[in-house]
């Protein structure tokens, strides 16, 4: 097994860091733009190896894509980051052209990769790469909706004052700060609803605080998060090279599901070899599903964007 990331940012650099300690392959290579930085920080993990305990080979390499050859999983996080006050749909114009460049440079040394889109606007170049690449739909996967129920779920578990683990909660619709759609009517505590202990202001107050979960972090460090966005694209990778069928929201093609054509927007998904292998069809209320409708026309618009540039 082969996997390439993208990007030695932080969010790359973790999300390789993360595969490497989890011993997803047997080679992993980590890439960037920037002169050696790929390579010094694969030399860093590589030093952790005897302590973390793993023999997964990390090459670092300055887009030299030949040593990504033969990749089964490419994990792209390359462009800009957002930083305090920005909206991650501000990021497009720039993010779209490396994201573009990266999925074609890949695609000649790896025709056969499963790709999982990180960079921002995430649901629009989760499009972009399935409109412009060829590649099989169910091969394409945006990360975000994982991330974003991770950060659901350490709301609620602070509301709740109980561990996350025993948490079950998902959010669908975009990654982003007005698109995505935490469905707490479907979150569970040990199989009983969260909401049967929660008062209605405090079920807004969790939902709002998730919605601007990144933002609220990029305010607190100055630029975007990376440790819980490195955590899980690596569960994602995972459930992919470990073929365990996890049931995880992601930014898929859909084709009349949910009701929508022609979009990538999160719901949630089986993961496994195949890559997203099917949508499960969660039964929307009228609400829930006008609030998914909304964020579709978000993301389209978004993703119109990408004809003027
Ligand atoms: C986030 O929400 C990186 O979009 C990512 O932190």
């Amino acid at each position: 097994m082969k996997i390439t990331v993208v990007g030695a940012g932080a969010v790359g650099a973790t999300t390789a860091d993360a595969i490497a300690r989890k011993e997803l392959c047997e080679e992993l290579v980590l890439l960037d733009i920037k002169e050696g930085l790929a390579e010094g920080k694969a030399m860093d993990m590589m030093q952790t190896a005897t302590l973390a305990g793993f023999d997964t080979k990390i090459v670092g390499s300055s887009s030299d894509y030949q040593k990504t050859k033969g990749s089964d999983v490419v994990v792209i996080t390359s462009g800009l980051p957002r930083k305090p006050g920005m909206t991650r749909e501000e990021l497009i114009g720039t993010n779209a052209n490396i994201v573009k460049g990266v999925t074609q440079s890949i695609l000649e040394h790896s025709p056969d990769a499963i790709i999982i889109v990180v960079s921002n606007p995430m649901d629009t170049m989760t499009y972009l790469t399935m409109t412009t690449s060829g590649v099989a739909k169910n091969k394409i996967i945006g990360m975000g909706g994982i991330l974003d129920s991770a950060r659901f779920k350490y709301y609620l578990s602070q509301a709740l004052g109980c561990s996350a683990r025993d948490l079950n909660a998902t959010v669908i619709g975009g990654h982003g700060d007005t698109t995505m759609i935490p469905l707490i009517r479907y979150a569970t505590w040990n199989s009983a609803p969260v909401t049967t202990f929660l008062s209605e202001e405090q079920q807004k107050q969790i939902v709002s605080d998730t919605m601007v979960g990144g933002a609220t972090l990029t305010k607190l460090i100055g630029t975007s998060a990376w440790y819980a966005p490195g955590a899980t694209t690596a569960a994602l990778v995972e459930s992919i090279v470990r073929d365990e069928k996890r049931l995880f929201p992601c930014s898929v093609s859909l084709n009349g599901e949910y009701g929508q054509n022609d979009i990538c927007l999160g719901v949630p998904v089986v993961i496994g070899k195949g890559g997203w292998e099917k949508i499960v069809d969660y039964k929307l209320n009228e609400e829930e599903q006008s609030l998914f409708s909304k964020s579709a026309d978000a993301v389209r618009n978004m993703n119109d964007v990408l004809k003027t540039l």
